[in-house]
């Protein structure tokens, strides 16, 4: 039977996240497939994990484009082609213009490392060992068009411990990033996180 949900993954680096949404949709079980890949750099690691899975994987230089607009509708073409029904931000590191996020409002979510609200932006691990925070985590929202504000689907927390540095906070998060991820797709394919900005 074919699985109900068609999700497109956008990427600019390793992509450790995609490779977690690739293994999980291998289960027979998760109601999702990824149908494909994009990333904004031909160097991005994780187009690799998309060849290695047999799934379409394209690069759409963001530097190809004198016009953001030009550059999302190539993504927007892409995503289209592939009949994309969710696209998920996996470290896609391209701010995203209002006409694109208004496109695909609803059908758009990104991972975030930190708890939002707190932390939005960039540099997360450095802030919150900065600020002595203790309890850091993941979310995974919806996009809207204020940066980091989207309704949340889920998140998963992560103690910041006293000899944390960046990196080794990162790595600890990043283990609750690859479970987070495919379960909040689970939830939008099972019809359980709809898309709710409030009244
Ligand atoms: C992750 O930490 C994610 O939360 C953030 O960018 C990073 C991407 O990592 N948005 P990867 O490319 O999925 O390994």
């Amino acid at each position: 039977m074919q699985k109900p949900l068609r999700v497109g993954v956008l990427i600019s680096g390793r992509g450790s996240n995609l490779k977690a949404l690739i293994d999980a949709a291998q289960s027979e079980t998760f109601p999702a497939q990824i149908v494909c890949v994009l990333a904004n750099r031909a160097d991005a690691g994780g187009l690799d994990h998309a060849r290695d899975a047999g799934i379409p994987a394209h690069t759409i230089p963001h530097k190809d484009y004198d016009e953001r607009r030009d550059f999302e509708q190539a993504l927007t073409r892409s995503l289209a082609d592939h009949r994309v029904d969710l696209v998920c931000l996996a470290g896609f590191m391209r701010l995203l213009s209002g006409d694109f996020v208004r496109h695909w409002q609803g059908r758009l979510i990104n991972i975030h490392p930190s708890l939002l609200p707190a932390y939005k932006g960039l540099d997360v691990h450095r802030r919150m060992i900065e600020d002595a925070a203790k309890i850091a985590g993941c979310t995974v929202h919806y996009v809207t068009e204020d940066m980091d504000a989207g309704p949340i689907i889920d998140q998963r927390a992560v103690p910041i411990l006293p000899d944390d540095t960046p990196d080794r906070l990162a790595a600890r998060i990043l283990i609750e990033e690859h479970i987070l991820y495919p379960d909040c797709v689970r939830k939008i394919a099972e019809g359980k996180a709809p898309f709710d900005i409030g009244s």
